[in-house]
Parts: structure tokens; C-alpha cells; sequence
């Protein structure tokens, strides 16, 4: 806003806030009348944006929940869990028996009275995994609901851990299957399709961590400004966004790790929610926000976690435009008929992975998307126990019953995204600089990357709001 235009405002008795000075308007005449309209006589960020950059929806969004967790609880003792391993292993054999050749397949009970040599096939849960010390062989006790037995593999797979339910194919010989073949459930593989509507966009955030006073607050500015037109980079696209999906970790929160208020501007959880809600309320009204928590936010940290509690958001269920979803859980967003399955995780057992496998070490994008790729292959968002905390319930609520268009993550700070059989894979970034407990275990944040996907044809990009302009993200893209 120049200087003429301010002094029209003055001229016409408006007030200002002094944060619209760094905003365009394109026409203040405009503006103008439509402040008298309204017999506004202060201008602040606020009424400006509603004002200037909201559009109307074209044509109708809408979330259809498929999958959301309501808060129930369990006394967690050992029967509650003997019924949650059995609920997992069931259904995710099941979609294993749905995918794979099942004539054959026996139970662990039948193969012990097979003879020596015959072919075998079994749906297992891995028990235990070690390694011969001698050949490198990978011994893996096997379970099912019959019996316990051996399975020892020659070529060690180091992504079948512990828990992980799979269908195994070898010979028996003597105690043991030797194993020649090991199938995970995985996801069906979806066809390139196209839906018959325009370009429609989903945008991606995770980890914004308001509150610390490392938060990328001028960045944020950028993408908010963005999504309300006022800025000429990609335009095009942040006309057609229609979904926002906030995939936890909200807030910094309080004593989430050693010394941590040393780093934070907020020091009390609900005021950290407040100035989310300052931020939030200027996303434009015809976008709806999809909102869900992290291990950072004001829940209990086992999964599955519930939605936002009011008490803690109360200024965010202000917003009109925002869905309170729980972690995990599974969505349609519609457009009019047409419809793409959205699956989001905050993505806490992601970490598991990197330290459990040698390969995922480096923590970069591919070792992120490979986990990722894991967890579908899995159909399990935490398939070694441990590698999340969890609540057992009578149904395994982290089961991928569903093979999801798109599935969003974040949790790791990184910046990444990818296909896997049909299926859009990103990780979205974060909105917080390198904290003290990251650099103490050299955790490097991709801050202010938005993985934006298009609804239409499941193309997807990454935006790079960590300048002065926003530019493509070329790294963290793998197609
Ligand atoms: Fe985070
Ligand atoms: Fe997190």
C-alpha cells in the first residue's frame, strides 16, 4: 500500500492497523466503498482480507469423514491388548488373502505335520527377528493364530521388523520354513485417473509449532498472503485451493522436550492455540482447513489421538471454514461428485524407522518417503509396536484398511513427496528453525515447504515460502 492510498483511506475517516501497510489492495476506490458499505471506520488485517482477497467457493467442497477416531479409551491391560493383536492380524491378513493366490496358504499348526521339503505358504506375524552369527541368515520367529514356529530367510530383509503381519512362501525342513518369497499387503495399485472436474488443489502443512520463538512467522506471512491472492507467484493456483490439510503438531506446547521454555515467546498452550487462530482466521472462508494434532499438542501422546479439545482450541472452533479431525485419520474431499481419498498420519513412528534401519539413517527425503512407502506396503501406519505409543483398543485403529489417493504425513521436518502405486506421498515441512534439542541430535528442518497436490489428476508440487518470493521446491520431489 502506497502513500496515496493511505491517505485516501485518512481522508475517507479510516483508521488503520499498521500491519495492512505491507498488503497491495488493487483498488482502493473499491475498497473504499465497501468499507462505507459496511460503516467500517478501522481497517485492520482482518477485515482487509475478507474484504479484498476472499473469493466465493466456486462450486462445492466438501469432507466426508471415512475415518475418525472418537475418543474411546482403554484400561489397557493384557487382555485389552491380546485383543488388539488379534484384531490386527486378522484383518491385515484378510487383505493380504484379498490380493494374493490364497490356495494353499496354511496355518502354522498344519505346516509343523507337513513332510520335510514340501512347498508351504503361511500369513504370519513376525514375533522376533535376529541375525545368525555364523551365515547372516535372517531367523524370524513366526506366529499365527495356531502355533508358533521358525521362518529363516538366506537374503536378509532388512524392512521385515518385528510385528509385521506377511504372507511367507518356502520349504518346509525340519523345524523351520526356508523361506523364498515374502509378500506384504501393500496397497492396490490405483490407475493414472483423472477426475472430470478443473484443476482443484489441496495444500499441505504440518508442524507449525506457534508458540516457539523459532516459528517462521514472516514466512508463514508469505504463504497467507498467498492464498489470498495477493501475491503473483502461482496465483493461478492458490485461486483454485480448496482444502487445507494441517496434519498436527499445531502448537509448539509446553515441556514437550528438556529446556524448552527457554525457546518459547507463548509459554501457556492456549494462548499458543489464540495466535494459531490470528493466523487460521485469514486463510479465505471457501477453503476448508482440515485440522488434526501431533505429539506437540494439548492431547495424550498414544495413538490414535482425538480431535483438538475445545477447551484447549477454544478461539480455532471460531472458524468457520475449519474440520477437527482426530491422528489418524481418513477423509474424502469432494468436489461436487467426484471425490479423492485423503489418509493423514502426524507421523511420530517415522523416527522409529530412520534409527531401526541402516539405510534410513541419513534421514533425507528418500529414506523418509521409503518409510512411508513401508508404512503402506505394511497397510500399518505403526507396524512395530513400539515404534509409536499406542492405545489398544478392540479395533487396531492404525490399520490402512483402505488404499488412499493421497497419503500426508509429516512429523520429521522434512520436505518430501512422491507416488507408490497410484498413491501421492508427501511430507510437509514445517514452520519452525532449528531448535536446541534438534541440533543436539543434528535433526536439519526444511522450514516453509507446501507440497500442493492437484486434485484433478494427482500431479503434484512442492512450494518454497522460505524467501522473498515463492519459487518451486526442486528438492524433496521425487516423481
Ligand atoms: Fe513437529
Ligand atoms: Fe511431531
Amino acid at each position: 500500500m502506497n502513500q496515496e492510498q493511505l491517505n485516501l483511506l485518512f481522508g475517507n475517516g479510516i483508521l488503520i492497523d499498521a500491519g495492512i501497510k505491507n498488503f497491495e489492495v488493487p483498488d482502493m476506490n473499491k475498497l473504499i466503498e465497501k468499507l462505507k458499505e459496511k460503516s467500517i471506520t478501522f481497517l485492520d488485517t482482518k477485515t482487509l482480507y475478507n474484504l479484498v482477497y476472499d473469493k466465493p467457493s466456486e462450486g462445492n467442497s466438501s469432507i466426508e469423514v471415512v475415518k475418525n477416531y472418537g475418543g474411546e479409551t482403554s484400561h489397557s491391560k493384557p487382555n485389552d491388548w491380546i485383543n488388539y493383536f488379534n484384531d490386527r492380524f486378522n484383518r491385515l491378513r484378510d487383505i493380504l488373502l484379498k490380493r494374493v493366490d490364497a490356495n494353499g496358504v496354511m496355518s502354522l499348526e498344519g505346516i509343523k505335520n507337513m513332510p520335510n521339503g514340501a512347498e508351504v505358504k503361511s500369513i504370519v506375524m513376525v514375533a522376533e527377528v535376529s541375525i545368525s552369527p555364523v551365515k547372516h541368515y535372517q531367523i524370524l520367529e513366526i506366529e499365527d493364530n495356531t502355533s508358533r514356529y521358525k521362518a529363516i530367510l538366506s537374503v536378509v530383509n532388512d524392512e521385515l521388523l518385528k510385528d509385521h503381519v506377511v504372507m511367507i512362501k518356502g520349504k518346509k525342513y525340519k523345524d523351520a520354513i526356508f523361506v523364498n518369497d515374502v509378500v506384504f499387503p501393500d496397497v492396490q495399485i490405483i490407475d493414472k485417473d483423472t477426475l472430470d472436474i478443473g484443476d482443484t488443489y489441496a495444500v499441505f502443512l504440518s508442524d507449525i509449532h506457534v508458540g516457539s520463538k523459532l516459528f517462521a512467522a514472516t514466512e508463514f506471512e508469505l504463504f497467507i498472503n498467498w492464498l489470498n491472492g495477493g501475491v503473483d507467484e502461482y496465483k493461478s493456483i492458490a485461486e483454485k485451493v480448496k482444502f487445507l490439510v494441517v496434519a498436527g503438531d499445531l502448537v509448539d506446547g509446553v515441556g514437550v522436550y528438556p529446556e524448552q521454555e527457554k525457546e518459547l515467546e507463548i509459554k501457556d498452550v492456549r494462548s499458543q492455540y489464540d495466535a494459531l487462530y490470528q493466523l487460521l482466521d485469514r486463510v479465505p472462508k471457501h477453503i476448508t482447513i482440515l485440522i488434526s494434532q501431533g505429539n506437540h499438542d494439548a492431547t495424550h501422546i498414544a495413538e490414535p489421538q482425538p480431535k483438538l479439545e475445545p477447551y484447549f482450541g477454544e478461539s480455532l472452533y471460531k472458524l468457520t471454514n475449519a474440520v477437527f479431525l482426530s491422528n489418524p485419520y481418513q477423509v474424502n474431499l469432494k468436489i461436487g461428485d467426484a471425490k479423492r481419498k485423503l489418509l493423514s498420519y502426524h507421523g511420530f513412528s517415522i523416527m522409529y524407522y530412520v534409527n531401526s534401519i541402516a539405510k534410513f539413517n541419513k534421514m533425507d527425503d528418500e529414506s523418509i518417503l521409503s518409510i512411508m512407502k513401508l508404512q503402506l506396503r505394511s497397510r500399518h501406519l505403526a507396524p512395530t509396536h513400539g515404534s509409536t505409543q499406542l492405545v489398544p483398543l478392540h479395533r487396531d485403529f492404525l490399520v490402512i484398511d483402505e488404499t488412499p489417493d493421497i497419503f500426508a504425513s509429516g512429523h520429521v521436518h522434512k520436505a518430501a513427496a512422491s507416488m507408490y502405486r497410484g498413491v501421492v506421498l508427501v511430507n510437509a515441512s514445517c514452520w519452525q528453525y532449528q531448535t536446541s534439542y534438534q541440533k543436539k541430535y543434528g535433526v536439519d528442518p526444511e522450514v516453509a515447504k507446501v507440497p500442493v497436490v492437484n486434485l484433478r489428476d494427482k500431479s503434484f508440487q512442492m512450494l518454497d515460502f522460505g524467501g522473498a518470493k515463492v519459487q518451486i521446491f526442486k528438492k524433496g520431489i521425487k516423481t
